[in-house]
């Protein structure tokens, strides 16, 4: 019987993202003769049945496309805006799933996607998941698509950001996403060459910073890059952020687990602009100007990489295979050149941050970067 198949994508888009859902659609229609429908706006439109037929011509000249064709949101099943409020939408989610008739969900997505995705097994449904994150930050698979080209886009920018501060002898500190993984401000920051790098997985100590650009100064070198991802704090704030966070995750009620979430945002209000401040410092304790660069949604923009085209390719022809074998809740990880299909509950919960003795880490300290540890 004709297997019919969902696709949506969840959560920050990432480019790949179009890759993978033509990786998925060619190879069940192609080789497997399924059926395949497209959710749009991530678990919002399964939750409004909002969806559209997915047929050959939909998955020509995609390969190439920023973004995603099936446009995504960052709705979680269980508490989604809906009728003006937030609801537990998964039993709605689960009727809509059997009243379209699907064999199988496919849900494309980053470390929040694979969580939802294992509530909606844990109901009964078929499904298989995708990783791709610019983040990188997925456990049990090599990388993530949509990683490879954010680091072309960041590195390429710190490349751009040398001649400007070289002229004008200045700092320049140049902010990275990443949520709280330091995987692309590590990997930009090395391949970049830039001086100092800052790492949520690393908390620095501002006067170290100061120090290694002062050292600079004294050789010669009167300008400095920069290179913080965005979840980076100083020692102090991120002692308090990681007491406020195993203060949440040991809660044993419901009490001390709202006092520890409000712990959190109290923290990350307060380091809202941390990017900006560190800016300030530096400029006050090197004597240096200094400038600040946001690359922000840039980063996650445009046309994907020819690895994250191949990544996305592969590991999405892969998921119709497994569709094809019955083999559920799983996710499609990249192991070297394998496509391995991993548990869900083993994946869902993970967040692979940047190791303190990582291969990269000690490559970048072999050639002098800084880390303000
Ligand atoms: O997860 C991808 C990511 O780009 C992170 O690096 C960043 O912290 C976040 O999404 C930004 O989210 P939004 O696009 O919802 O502002």
């Amino acid at each position: 019987m004709t297997k019919h198949i969902g696709i949506l994508t969840a959560g920050g888009d990432s480019p790949g993202l179009n890759a993978a859902i033509r990786g998925v659609g060619k190879t069940a229609q192609g080789r497997y003769n399924m059926q395949v429908t497209g959710f749009l706006d991530g678990f919002k439109g399964l939750a409004e049945n909002r969806s559209i037929r997915l047929d050959g011509e939909f998955f020509s000249g995609i390969l190439t496309r920023g973004g995603t064709i099936l446009g995504t949101s960052r709705d979680k099943p269980h508490r989604m805006m809906f009728g003006g409020k937030k609801q537990d939408m998964t039993d709605t989610i689960v009727e809509n799933y059997h009243s379209n008739h699907l064999d199988a969900l496919v849900c494309i997505g980053g470390g929040g996607t694979q969580k939802n995705a294992l509530k909606l097994l844990e109901k009964g449904l078929n499904i298989i998941t995708l990783p791709k994150t610019i983040d990188n930050d997925v456990g049990l698979t090599d990388t993530t698509f949509g990683f490879d080209t954010a680091l072309g886009i960041a590195t390429e920018a710190i490349d751009r950001l040398h001649s400007t501060a070289h002229s004008h002898h200045r700092i320049i500190v140049v902010e990275i996403m990443g949520h709280r993984a330091g995987w692309l401000a590590l990997g930009a920051g090395i391949a970049g060459g830039a001086d100092v790098i800052l790492l949520p997985e690393l908390p620095y100590k501002i006067e170290n910073v100061a120090n290694a650009i002062r050292s600079r100064v004294k050789s010669g070198k009167n300008f400095s890059i920069v290179a913080v991802a965005e979840g980076a704090l100083p020692q102090d704030q991120a002692e308090l952020m990681a007491q406020a966070r195993s203060a949440k995750e040991l809660a044993s009620n419901k009490g001390s687990r709202k006092q520890a979430k409000k712990d959190i945002i109290r923290i990350e209000a307060a380091n809202a602009n941390h990017t900006v401040t560190l800016s300030a410092q530096l400029e006050k304790l090197t004597g240096l100007e200094s400038r600040v660069t946001i690359l922000g949604h840039l980063q996650r923009g445009g046309t994907p990489s020819a690895a994250d085209r191949l990544l996305a390719t592969r590991l999405g022809a892969a998921c119709a295979d497994s569709i094809n074998n019955e083999q559920f809740g799983v996710m499609i990880a990249a192991h070297g050149d394998s496509a391995v299909a991993v548990p869900l509950t083993e994946v869902a919960g993970t967040k692979k941050l940047v190791p303190a003795d990582h291969p990269w880490v000690q490559a970048a300290k072999s050639v002098g970067t800084n880390f303000g540890i």
